[in-house]
């Protein structure tokens, strides 16, 4: 079977820790090394990952890059609009021939249905590297950095600042599956979509005020008011307005509380600055693992 990574509710728990533990174990293992330099193992010789980009991309684009390299492979990349997709060449028929070419695929999309589509027919590995639904490599991101500083996941509470967008909706695809809780503070009028809240089960609490949220807990994430293809730009600004994460937020979390945020931030909205810079960020981190655990994702994929 081909094993796709295309949301964190679709692995089982054991395969996810694991997948976790190769990040882990990967990052220690090339301490120092140039990031050119591929890993001992090399689980990726010789395989070629195609990367498709429908949306903007920095960390993304260059993390996975560099994954594929450092598993001992290469990379395609190619965005939406240069490729035939772009003038509606079926997303069927692109995922045929991509299999041809191609030992993975990652697909950063507007429309999450897409992803799912190019999946259905690919007979090669397909990657979700974000899509208006989900960006489940984030998440795996930010746990692999929430265990280096914090130590391990089970048991910890997150709180979740803002938007219940796509980056929101993987932290509750992951929150049972890693057996941590989730507390989710957003404005009604934009809540996490319902189904993805449903898969959160009971390791998530949804509550309209950041307080309450940040009570306790020992992580702190927010993202940006507005995502690639938002619309609503001014709508969202006063809906969020009282959703910014500064230090007295997070004061009233755990003392030893962090913060993370996927990046981009918008400093002085969903974020301070004093909150971003100072010493309980680990964003900087945060964007390293991106490396770290979509190696760990890949190497994964290419057991199958
Ligand atoms: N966090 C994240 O996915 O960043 P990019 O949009 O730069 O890829
Ligand atoms: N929620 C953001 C994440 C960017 C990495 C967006 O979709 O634009």
């Amino acid at each position: 079977m081909v094993r796709h990574f295309l949301d964190i509710h679709r692995l089982d728990a054991a395969d996810l820790r694991a997948i976790l533990d190769d990040a882990h174990a990967r990052k220690a293992a090339r301490k120092g090394w140039p990031q050119g330099r591929a890993d001992a193992d090399a689980p990726g010789k010789d395989r070629v990952l195609a990367m498709i980009f429908e949306k903007n991309s920095t960390r993304t684009r260059f993390s996975f890059d560099a994954a594929i390299r450092q598993l001992g492979g290469s990379s395609i990349i190619a965005t939406a609009s240069d490729m035939q997709l772009g003038r509606g060449e079926p997303v069927e028929d692109t995922a045929r021939v991509l299999s041809r070419m191609v030992d993975a695929v990652m697909i950063r999309a507007n429309d999450h249905e897409d992803v799912e589509r190019f999946a259905r027919v690919s007979t090669v590995p397909v990657v979700n590297g974000l899509t208006d639904r989900s960006h489940p490599c984030q998440i795996l991101a930010d746990l692999q950095t929430i265990e280096e500083h914090r130590g391990p996941i089970a048991g910890k509470t997150i709180a979740w600042i803002g938007d219940g967008n796509n980056v929101c909706h993987s932290f509750m695809h992951a929150a049972p599956k890693f057996g941590f809780h989730l507390n989710v503070a957003c404005p009604a009028e934009y809540h996490p979509d319902l189904r993805d809240l449903a898969k959160g089960g009971d390791a998530v609490t949804l509550t309209s005020d950041p307080r309450e949220a940040v009570k306790g807990a020992d992580v702190v994430v927010t993202d940006t008011w507005v995502s690639m293809g938002d619309q609503d730009y001014e709508a969202r600004l006063s809906a969020f307005e009282h959703y910014g994460v500064d230090e007295a937020l997070m004061d009233l979390a755990d003392p030893e509380a962090v913060f993370l945020h996927c990046l981009p931030a918008h400093r002085g909205e969903e974020v301070a600055d004093a909150v971003i810079d100072g010493p309980r960020s680990l964003v900087w981190d945060e964007a390293e693992n991106r490396i770290h655990a979509q190696k760990a994702v890949l190497a994964w994929c290419f057991g199958g």
